[in-house]
């Protein structure tokens, strides 16, 4: 039987990064942990939401909250299940949305109903990272207790070279794994 403090509520978005998701997922299952996986729209444009569904041989979450076959409140069950919860990659958007309370698809409103600690790792265009607004959201986010990960510097996917990459998987599973253990 799976405990809480093993569940990881894994959120997908809309990152050219969300191709290391797949990989991250699997990382956390070599932890020995439960990974459940909820996605935005932009991000299923990215990885098809079977990838997930088929390594976590759970139900992904989608988009706008939606009452579906196996759970009526969806973001209510995996915020209840999630013993850590983790966004990688987060976009510029839904760092934005998160910072400011909003609410409107399975992503952001889970992460407003979380009691788990929740772990941010952002991916985006260093100009994106840099602009003062994103910069200000990091900072609030900070200020309540979210984790917010450095992101690392390097070539993009745009193919500017700078900071924004997604940091590495490895540090995304020791900030989880030290969640954990304080949990
Ligand atoms: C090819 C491509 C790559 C993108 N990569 C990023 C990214 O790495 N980070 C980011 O913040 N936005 C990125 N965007 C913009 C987001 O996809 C866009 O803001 C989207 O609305 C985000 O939706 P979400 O935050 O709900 O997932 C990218 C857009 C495109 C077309």
């Amino acid at each position: 039987m799976t405990t809480k403090t093993k569940t990881i509520v894994l959120g997908v978005t809309g990152s050219i990064a969300a191709y290391k998701a797949a990989e991250l997922v699997r990382r956390m299952q070599q932890q020995g942990w439960d990974v459940w996986v909820m996605m935005t729209e932009a991000a299923a444009k990215y990885v098809g939401p079977l990838t997930f569904q088929a390594l976590t041989k759970h139900p992904v979450a989608v988009g706008r909250c939606e009452a579906v076959e196996t759970s009526t409140y969806q973001h209510l069950d995996l915020s209840g299940r999630a013993g850590v919860m983790v966004i990688a990659p987060c976009t510029a958007n839904v760092l934005a949305k998160i910072a400011h309370g909003l609410a409107d698809d399975v992503v952001t409103a889970t992460v407003l109903a979380a009691t788990a600690p929740v772990i941010v790792a952002p991916a985006m265009n260093e100009r994106m990272w840099l602009n003062p607004a994103t910069q200000a959201n990091v900072q609030t986010l900070k200020d309540r207790g979210v984790l917010v990960l450095d992101v690392a510097a390097g070539e993009l996917a745009c193919g500017d070279v700078g900071a924004g990459r997604l940091t590495e998987l490895e540090n995304i599973i020791a900030a989880t794994a030290k969640a954990m253990e304080k949990g």
